[in-house]
């Protein structure tokens, strides 16, 4: 059944009942969008979280996920409707010869020769959904404009058929990873949140989360040494889903404390670049003990 969340605390709650723990902002940006009936965009770099907002959200308030995946080149007719072509070419053989052409029309142009796309099925979704229209900045700008009707006025026009209108009002979300700038006509329809990384107490109850089975002291360790790839200047600084991913190797590795040997065996899994991975080895691995019985060794 669909919830209606009453309050900050009560989405904070709800978001961590399916397994997302929000940040203070996280929850306060999301409720304010539940009673406003606004859109989010949330903005920050991968692997912060962005896209499983959308899905615990979706979990949380028991609506169904719409997803549109963005891309270059991407168009209206994947994102919001096409006509049935083929369909349309059936009806008009099957129609009784000598029918006039506004006869044929009026068929052809119907509800049910449309395909809908994502954003369709939002708009005409019988039950409250959650839409997620995610990485927007990797569509162009006329593709921007063409979302503002939708995010103001939750409504598409469609030529041969005229204005439609939402039934319910969707929670929308757009992501981005700020590859390019958005528009100030989209970022003023929607209400804002960064997403950064979180900090080390966050993202120490995530990765906890996530592992549960991993031991405290070296999910500590973990985040920890996270935290210190994080600052050095790396063409791709590890995210939550690298932090994850690393818990989760450790605790199949069977590994009872990082040190250097573990860390440099594993650091592919958190570094993905070759120049990074020369630096994050020079300069974090370094600084981790070595093990004794390796020590002596040539
Ligand atoms: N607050 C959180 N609570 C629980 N899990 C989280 C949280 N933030 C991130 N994660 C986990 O981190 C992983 C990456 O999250 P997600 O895919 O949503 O990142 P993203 O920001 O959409 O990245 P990208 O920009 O690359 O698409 C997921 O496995 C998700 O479960
Ligand atoms: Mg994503």
């Amino acid at each position: 059944m669909a919830a209606s969340p009453q309050s900050i605390d009560d989405v904070a709650a709800g978001l961590r009942s399916v397994g997302y723990l929000p940040g203070e902002s996280t929850a306060l940006v999301s409720f304010l969008a539940a009673k406003l009936g606004k859109p989010i965009l949330v903005e920050g770099p991968a692997g912060v979280g962005k896209t499983e907002l959308a899905r615990a959200l979706s979990s949380y308030l028991g609506r169904p996920l719409i997803r549109l995946q963005c891309y270059e080149g991407l168009d209206e007719a994947k994102a919001l409707y096409e006509w049935n072509y083929r369909k349309q070419l059936l009806r008009i053989q099957a129609e009784a010869e000598g029918a006039g052409w506004q006869e044929v029309q009026d068929d052809i142009f119907g509800e049910e020769f449309l395909l809908e796309r994502p954003l369709m099925s939002a708009i005409a979704a019988e039950e409250p959904v959650v839409l997620l229209i995610d990485e927007i900045d990797k569509t162009d700008q006329e593709f921007e404009a063409m979302l503002l009707e939708l995010l103001s006025d939750f409504q598409i026009s469609i030529p041969e058929l005229g204005r439609f209108a939402a039934r319910t009002r969707p929670i929308v979300l757009l992501t981005s990873n700020n590859t390019r700038e958005l528009t100030e006509a989209l970022k003023r329809r929607c209400l804002y949140l960064w997403l950064d990384y979180p900090q080390l107490e966050h993202e120490l109850a995530i990765v906890k989360l996530h592992t549960p089975d991993l031991d405290d002291a070296i999910a500590r360790k973990l985040v920890e040494i996270i935290a210190m790839v994080r600052e050095l200047d790396l063409k791709k600084p590890p995210s939550i889903a690298e932090s994850i991913d690393w818990a989760r190797a450790l605790l199949l590795l069977g590994a009872d404390d990082i040190d250097n040997e573990v860390f440099v065996q594993t650091m592919s899994v958190i570094v993905k670049h070759r120049t990074d991975l020369d630096v994050v080895a020079e300069r974090v691995g370094m600084k981790l003990p070595v093990r004794a019985a390796s020590a002596g060794q040539p």
